[in-house]
């Protein structure tokens, strides 16, 4: 359910929930409880950040900070400027002015190359996996940012490069394990179901090890069951992982059962920043999704 949804519900009282597709998770369990993390110290900041292109303020003056074991959403319209606070982050764009701040360290002008290595690890909108790989190949590619190469070592495949590969394999077959894929191992990607495809980005990306996960709408496109999955998927990376989260979603039903926090923007700007209930109850996050543009 979007969150524009959620409004109409609240106001009318009536449900616009769909269901297509295929489900590969824990559906069956009891929906997480969201809001129980003890949150002390931040793990990611932004300060005051923003970025135009050409005349459009894509982001304007965000400031935010998540907890570490926090589950953090970002929500709003179509445009708002969500998935440019994650090309942020992930150094693909350059602010225009402002910073970051991660584990108290300031990445705002690092190497794109370095944020994978340093802990932060993002799945994308619209999915970015190796269409004619198997799964197996597409995670191994995923641990990528965990490989110390030596060309020479690897040439010889040394003891110590065996070792390397060993841990590796070890590494994603827990998260294959962990995420239900074991069915899926060598399929090819292009002959996978959506929903599927999706669980496979995620567990790409749990591959890279992260102490922060973004993920931009984990729930688009899945049905009602594929996103209560995706709902324990992100409560059991929080609580057996340690991993911290921060979500774009247009599901308000997914956003307000795992989210501590939600961050909603319109035209690049805040909202609000609270709960999920505060802000839905928000009237300038009300007035965002009924005035047209969602
Ligand atoms: N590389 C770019 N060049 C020009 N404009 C861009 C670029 N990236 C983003 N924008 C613009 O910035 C604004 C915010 O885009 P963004 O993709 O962050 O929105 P969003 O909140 O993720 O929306 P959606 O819910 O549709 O995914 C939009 O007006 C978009 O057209
Ligand atoms: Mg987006």
């Amino acid at each position: 359910m979007s969150l524009a949804d959620t409004i109409t519900e609240t106001i009318t009282g009536t449900s616009t929930g769909t269901s297509t597709g295929t489900s590969t998770g824990p559906a069956a369990r009891t929906a997480p409880a969201a809001g129980s993390g003890a949150h002390t110290s931040p793990l990611i900041e932004a300060r005051k950040l923003s970025i135009s292109f050409g005349g459009i303020r894509a982001v304007d003056d965000v400031s935010f900070s998540v907890a570490k074991g926090e589950i953090f959403a970002i929500v709003g319209p179509n445009g708002a400027g969500k998935s440019t606070i994650f090309n942020l982050i992930s150094r693909i764009y350059e602010p225009t002015s402002g910073r970051l701040i991660f584990e108290g360290e300031d990445i705002t002008s690092v190497a794109p190359h370095t944020i994978a290595r340093r802990g932060i690890a993002r799945t994308f909108q619209n999915i970015e996996l190796f269409e004619h790989a198997t799964v197996l190949d597409n995670l191994l590619i995923g641990r990528h940012c965990r490989a110390r190469p030596s060309i020479l070592a690897e040439m010889l495949f040394t003891p110590g490069v065996r070792r390397e590969e060993l841990r590796h394999r070890e590494a994603v077959e827990e998260v294959i394990d962990f995420l239900h894929l074991a069915n899926y191992r060598d399929q090819r990607i292009s002959g996978l179901p959506y929903g599927v495809r999706k669980v496979v980005e995620l567990a790409r990306a749990l591959c890279a090890e992260p102490r922060l996960l973004l993920l931009d709408e984990p729930a688009s496109g899945l049905n009602t069951e594929e996103t209560e999955d995706v709902a324990f998927w992100i409560d059991d990376i929080k609580n057996d992982l340690g991993i911290t989260v921060v979500m774009i979603e247009h599901d308000m039903s997914l956003v307000s059962a795992v989210s501590d926090r939600v961050l909603a923007l319109n035209n690049g700007r805040t909202l609000a920043l609270g709960t999920p209930a505060q802000v839905q109850s928000n009237p300038a996050v009300i007035e965002a999704y009924l005035g047209g543009d969602a």
